[in-house]
Formats: C-alpha cells, sequence, structure tokens
C-alpha cells in the first residue's frame, strides 16, 4: 500500500500565519504539522509516500522533509497541484502516476491524530474505506448519514451541513482502490469551486463500495486558530511538557 498526504491549498483561514510559508510547516508543539501525518503513515507501515504541495510555499517542504529517511521513509516523492485551491480531489488526481493501479491510504496534510490504523490498513482491498469520529461540531465537516436501519452502513456524506445527520465527522483519512480516479472524473466542482472529496466518497456510496472505521485515537484537523491552538496544546501535553497543566 503506498501513502498520499495531501499538502496543497493557500491555508487562507490561517492568514497571517501562513504568509510566510505551507500551512503544513507551522508549529504543533515541538514538530512542523506535516510530521504527523507522515508518522500515522509510517507506524502503519506505509513507507512509499507522495506529497502533494501548491501554492508560493511549496519549496518549503524539501527544506523540512529531505528524501524522509529520518522518518524511516523508504520513498518520498513530492508533487505540484497547479491550482492551489482546486480541492482535495483535485489534488489526490495528480497522484494516479503514483497510485499505479494499486490502493492506496490519504491523509489529509493538517489531520494529526495518535490512532493506529495498521488494522485496517492490512486488511483492505478494495472499495474505499472513510475513518470517522465522533465531534462536538459536526457542521464543519463532512457527515456521515448512516443507514436507520443499519448502522454500518453510511448512505450519503454530506459537507459542512447546516443540519448534521450524525455526530460524526468523516476525518481527514481515506483509503482508496484502483477506482478512485475513474471516479473522480465524473465529479463536477462544488459551489465554493472545489472538486470535493465528499462526492467521490459518494460515488464509492452510490456503488455500495464504501466502508467505514472509527479512528481509535486523538483526532484534530489544525487548520483553524483555534484547533492549531488546541493540537499544540494536546501533543505538548502528551509529550509531557510543564508548560501545560495536564
Ligand atoms: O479534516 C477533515 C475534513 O477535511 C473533512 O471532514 C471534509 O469532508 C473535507 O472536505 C475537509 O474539509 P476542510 O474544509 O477542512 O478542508 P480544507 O480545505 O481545510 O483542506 C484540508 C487539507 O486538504 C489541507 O490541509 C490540504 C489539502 N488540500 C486542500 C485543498 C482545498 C489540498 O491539498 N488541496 C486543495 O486544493
Amino acid at each position: 500500500m503506498k501513502g498520499v498526504i495531501l499538502a496543497g491549498g493557500l491555508g487562507t483561514r490561517l492568514y497571517p500565519l501562513t504568509y510566510a510559508t505551507n500551512k503544513h510547516l507551522l508549529p504543533v508543539y515541538n514538530q512542523p504539522m506535516i510530521f504527523y501525518p507522515i508518522q500515522t503513515l509510517v507506524k502503519a507501515g506505509i513507507k512509499d509516500i507522495m506529497i502533494v504541495a501548491s501554492g508560493p510555499h511549496s519549496g518549503d517542504f524539501i527544506h523540512v522533509l529531505r528524501n524522509g529517511k529520518e522518518f524511516g521513509i523508504d520513498h518520498l516523492e513530492y508533487a505540484y497541484q497547479e491550482k492551489p485551491n482546486g480541492g482535495i480531489a483535485d489534488a489526490l488526481s495528480v497522484t494516479e502516476d503514483f497510485a499505479d493501479g494499486g490502493s492506496i491510504t490519504v491523509i489529509l496534510g493538517d489531520n494529526t491524530t495518535d490512532a493506529d490504523i495498521k488494522g485496517d490498513v492490512d486488511k483492505f482491498k478494495e472499495g474505499a474505506l472513510v475513518f470517522v469520529k465522533k465531534v462536538p461540531d459536526p457542521k464543519r465537516f463532512g457527515v456521515p448519514k448512516f443507514d436507520p436501519d443499519d448502522k454500518n452502513k453510511i448512505v450519503e456524506i454530506v459537507e459542512k451541513p447546516q443540519d448534521p445527520p450524525s455526530d460524526y465527522a468523516v476525518t481527514g483519512l481515506y483509503m482508496y482502490d484502483k477506482n478512485v480516479f475513474e471516479y473522480m472524473r465524473t465529479c463536477k466542482p462544488s459551489a465554493r469551486g472545489e472538486l470535493e472529496i465528499t462526492d467521490v466518497n459518494n460515488v464509492y456510496i452510490q456503488k455500495n463500495q464504501l466502508g467505514w472505521s472509527e479512528l481509535n485515537g486523538y483526532w484534530l484537523d489544525a487548520g483553524t486558530y483555534d484547533t492549531l491552538l488546541t493540537a499544540n496544546v494536546y501533543w505538548a501535553k502528551k509529550a509531557g511538557s510543564s508548560a501545560v497543566s495536564s
């Protein structure tokens, strides 16, 4: 299984912090944000990784990550998303050659988690799988609607709903089989002008090929001022920092 980290976008929600560098290189306690998704993949045994970057600071990654050896990565590749805010699915589309007809585990570069996904990665065969997590504020996320007669089944994912159909977020961790690129080509940009990963996941649902798993640990996307601060505090506490109360 190969891994993809999507680290494009302009990070506008974090202006002015992202004037000087890419969002995914901002500090989360003692590490740049992108170290966390890298560690999640490597811990799951995924050591063949592509990072997709975009925007004015894309070149910054190579100074920080170099060839990835210090993380235990065997092979690290970089790719460039032409349209910096084209959407998560648009960023994923540039990894088609890298995936080379195999399955991929995808993680968003601003998602930090201490969950262990190795069991799901090892079991994955075909279709797609989304990792979900119960959250207090589902409106900020893609939200799964579960089948009232069969809670094991997601019947739809709604992106940032006004009236969330459940208390769960679809996190930025996904697994896809080789069909993801073909399904993606059937999707159109959303009202916010982005190719949405939620639309791709809904194609898998329509084909009855989407599974889900609940993340077994802490999870947070660190893409806003408040969640960036919360993530810093969480990881500082976990590392035993004396600067934060336990
Ligand atoms: O964090 C989980 C959520 O991430 C999901 O629940 C949502 O369904 C999903 O749409 C996404 O929502 P966000 O609004 O938080 O996505 P955002 O635009 O902040 O992008 C998240 C990451 O995706 C970003 O850190 C880098 C990558 N990305 C994003 C865009 C728009 C790209 O690589 N290229 C892009 O064009």
